[in-house]
């Protein structure tokens, strides 16, 4: 399928077009993210009917805190409608160099902005053209111009992706190296054949799309991340837990191992996939948390710099776990109950009591996260976690609202410390992981 646009004017059934970006250049992406502020992917779709999962991928990016601005080839259009994307995206969709409405080069504007240029679907058309270093629409122009990297996803027929002209095609690019692929993977293409030329799907293109924009600020940090809920086993069938789903955890864990941190994620039973990059350690009960996290950490806690509890630790199990599955009784109304350690307060005791943990300014290592989620109102939520702060002897609390975080994509929060709390309003998960980190990598650095 091709992906050429036409060089020619706006069609007049056009609707008007709302005002240009501005086309000052933004700061670079790393400067960006540490002061919180959302990087850009200016997403690029090309004329395959693999176009209608790019709707999905800008989904995806957008949640994950990226601002989206779309753009379209003619052909595209023909397989995704363009309302579909600016509705998602809330940007106008671009497809022509030459728009009257635009005072300036469009092209150049974007690419100012963009932080990511990112290609859903690559055809082999557009690898060809790109891999010329043409120029002649709105996609090569930007790829060409573009100042940050440029992430492609390949989608075609089998024989097309096989055909020497596109293999010829893909080891220019990888030469000029200017251009990153992600896929295509191998498995059903259109028209219901089966080979390599599958476009990735559209979970990997925003996980590679993340990586891409990420900044490496913490390389050379060992964090250790918990998530999840504990399980807390009363026979074989039966268990006490919690609504945990994990979500916030392995958000911490993605953004921390995409920042270049070197990521030990300890998990309770959930149902996500292991981010990439972390060293992922399952585990079910209170008591197996433990034990994981002791092993991360090590007696003299030099095995990490910073700690992240998300889990939702159970602080009860049974008093005793069967082996067989108890059959209904009237003794039974009543479950004996034991509590669970404190796995967050023991090792902020420990910290405290190791001299070798204290730093020449007072503050200890490893750096200690903990959570505190609770139902009261804004007030009472800080108020407990400074409790909790004081209690556990941590460095900092994450407090936030049940009704805000369990299940959901997005959370509000305030960082609680010694000296201040920090509201932050509501953020996608990733976004928050990644404010944490940021306060805990100025944390590890005093
Ligand atoms: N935590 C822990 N071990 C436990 C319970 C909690 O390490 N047995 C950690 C959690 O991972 C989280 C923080 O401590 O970082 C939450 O503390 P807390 O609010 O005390 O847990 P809750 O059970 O919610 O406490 P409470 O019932 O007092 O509100």
């Amino acid at each position: 399928m091709s992906g050429r646009t036409p060089s020619s004017p706006s069609s007049p059934a056009s609707p008007p077009r709302p005002a240009p970006p501005p086309s000052a250049p933004a700061p670079p992406a790393a400067d960006r993210a540490s002061a919180g502020a959302r990087p850009t992917v200016a997403l690029a779709v090309s004329g395959s009917i693999a176009a209608y999962k790019a709707a999905e991928v800008a989904r995806l990016l957008i949640q994950g805190g990226a601002r989206v601005l779309p753009i379209m080839t003619r052909a595209a259009q023909q397989f995704l409608g363009p309302m579909t994307l600016s509705g998602l995206c809330g940007e106008p969709v671009r497809d022509t160099m030459w728009d009257p409405a635009f005072a300036g080069e469009l092209h150049v504007a974007l690419a100012a902005e963009a932080d990511l240029v990112l290609l859903v679907p690559a055809t082999a058309d557009l690898l060809a053209r790109l891999a010329a270093g043409r120029a002649d629409d709105l996609v090569t122009a930007l790829a060409l111009c573009a100042k940050g990297p440029v992430l492609a996803a390949p989608a075609m027929h089998p024989r097309m992706w096989a055909h020497p002209a596109t293999a010829r095609n893909v080891a220019a690019l990888a030469a000029d190296g200017r251009v990153q692929l992600v896929g295509p993977v191998f498995g059903e293409v259109a028209s219901g054949e089966r080979g390599l030329g599958r476009m990735a799907e559209p979970a990997a293109i925003a996980a590679a799309a993340f990586a891409q924009l990420a900044p490496r600020d913490l390389a050379g940090l060992r964090v250790v991340v918990t998530a999840g809920p504990t399980l807390e086993d009363l026979d074989p069938v039966r268990f006490l837990g919690n609504r945990s789903t994990g979500k916030m955890g392995f958000a911490v864990a993605e953004r921390a191992a995409l920042r270049g941190a070197q990521v030990t994620l300890i998990a309770g039973p959930v149902s996500l996939a292991a981010p990439p990059g972390a060293r992922r350690v399952d585990v079910r009960g209170a008591l197996s948390m433990r034990a994981a996290l002791w092993q991360a950490l090590g007696d003299d806690l030099r095995g990490a710099d910073a700690l992240i509890m998300t889990a939702a630790v159970s602080d009860y199990r049974p008093a005793e776990q069967h082996a067989t599955k108890l059959k209904r009784t009237p003794d039974l109304a009543t479950l004996p109950l034991v509590p669970n350690p404190d796995l967050l307060a023991e090792v902020g005791a420990a910290r405290a009591d190791l001299a070798g943990a204290a730093r020449p300014d007072g503050s200890r290592s490893p750096v200690l996260v903990g959570f505190a989620v609770e139902t009261a109102s804004d007030e009472g939520v800080i108020a407990y976690a400074r409790h909790k702060l004081a209690q556990k002897r941590v460095d900092m609390i994450v407090a936030n609202h049940a009704a805000d975080s369990f299940g959901r994509d997005d959370n509000r929060a305030t960082l609680v410390t010694r000296d201040a709390a920090d509201a932050l309003g509501v953020l996608p998960k990733p976004a928050l992981a990644d404010r944490i980190l940021d306060q805990v990598s100025r944390m590890c650095a005093r």
